[in-house]
């Protein structure tokens, strides 16, 4: 058996453990393992295919980013060229791309990614391609697994910044506002949130009313807390309005989310005179060393992949469903997003605690 490993869409914590997982694993059955470069790109350029032994994976398990590296920008489905006339334009590139897995000799294809290139994965494998894909993304958004890895990490990371904001901005006596990442769902400010005891959490599943922002940092103030911690999900958008954008992009890829902490922060100093700073933790949260759990469950994704690809059970995704790791058709997970439940506990929590949500 030869099999096919990819690493697309942002990165996250853990992609280096699934990789070594997958390689080890296939390596004990007598298989040999390939990584394609940067995406699905290595198979659509002349030098992305590399051969992964049990050597060339030594030592990667706790290290961030990708061995493989990745891209967002690389859907074979609407491949980024130009026309005739220099004109960027999107192209159909899935049948290159299968021609190239055919002509390697493949006979499996593992994609590590979010929802992105899971979709790309369900395409491909309507098309014939043999895909077992697992679910990556410190967003933790991807429905059919209870969690993604790369999300605890990101949590981690989150809750130690918020943590030390929350000197600096006691001994100020400002209000602080921070962005944190997650697209469309709030997972990362919910969980880094709660933990780092934030007074004020925003998230893209609750439509947030300033004015009802500001009432907590007045009553806090009125309290004798003169200082207040608000973190915003990138996602968040006030009633009524629209999630806040940096960036609209045409080609093979989604829109940029952010600002939204910057127009909080200014609506919180001209309605209630605080003065109020914001922050945007960005990249941070996709970086570094993954934690235990994350690294666990990189290692036991890989390694359910590879006996996902022994059982020949191809088109699911990998899942988490404790204790178990289960098989996901691909079809139940693409499409859709998980958002944060609004009655889970974990929303009943920071209810229960006093923080405010917005509403
Ligand atoms: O999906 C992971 C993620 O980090 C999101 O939280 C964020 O919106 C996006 O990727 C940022 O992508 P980029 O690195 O392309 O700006």
């Amino acid at each position: 058996m030869r099999i096919a490993i990819s690493t697309g869409g942002g990165d996250a914590p853990g992609l280096n453990a699934v990789i070594r997982a997958i390689v080890l694993s296939a390596h004990t059955r007598g298989w040999q393992t390939y990584g394609i470069r940067r995406g699905y790109g290595g198979l659509l350029g002349n030098d992305g295919i590399q051969s992964l032994t049990p050597q060339s994976v030594r030592g990667i398990t706790h290290l961030g980013g990708t061995i493989l590296g990745t891209t967002n920008r690389g859907n074979p489905f609407r491949w980024a060229s130009k026309d005739a006339a220099g004109k960027e334009v999107e192209v159909d590139r899935s049948d290159d791309l299968i021609a190239a897995f055919n002509a390697s000799g493949f006979d499996a294809m593992i994609p590590i990614g979010g929802d992105g290139s899971l979709k790309i994965a369900y395409d491909l494998g309507l098309k014939g391609l043999p895909v077992v894909g697992v679910p990556k993304t410190i967003d933790n958004d991807v429905c059919g697994t209870l969690s993604t890895f790369g999300f605890d990490t990101a949590v981690s990371t989150a809750t130690e910044a918020i943590d030390k904001l929350h000197s600096t901005t006691e001994s100020h006596e400002r209000v602080m506002v921070v962005e944190l990442m997650g697209r469309d769902a709030g997972w990362i400010a919910l969980h880094s949130g709660i933990s780092a005891s934030a007074d004020v959490i925003l998230l893209p599943e609750i439509p947030f009313d300033i004015a009802k922002v500001c009432d907590k940092v007045m009553e806090r103030e009125r309290d004798g807390r003169h200082f207040s911690v608000v973190v915003v999900a990138e996602g968040a958008k006030p009633l009524g309005g629209e999630a806040s954008m940096i960036e609209r992009r045409s080609t093979g890829t989604v829109d940029r989310l952010g600002g939204i902490a910057s127009l909080v922060a200014k609506a919180i100093t001209e309605r209630t005179g605080k003065e109020t700073r914001s922050l945007v933790l960005g990249h941070l949260q996709r970086g570094g060393s993954p934690t235990t759990f994350d690294r666990l469950l990189a290692l036991r994704f890989g390694a359910a992949a590879v006996r996902a690809v022994a059982d020949h059970a191809f088109g699911v995704m990998v899942g988490f469903a404790p204790p178990e790791i289960i098989r996901v058709p691909l079809e139940q997970v693409i499409g859709r997003t998980k958002h944060v439940p609004l009655n889970c506990d974990t929303i009943l929590t920071a209810r229960g605690l006093g923080i405010s949500l917005g509403d």
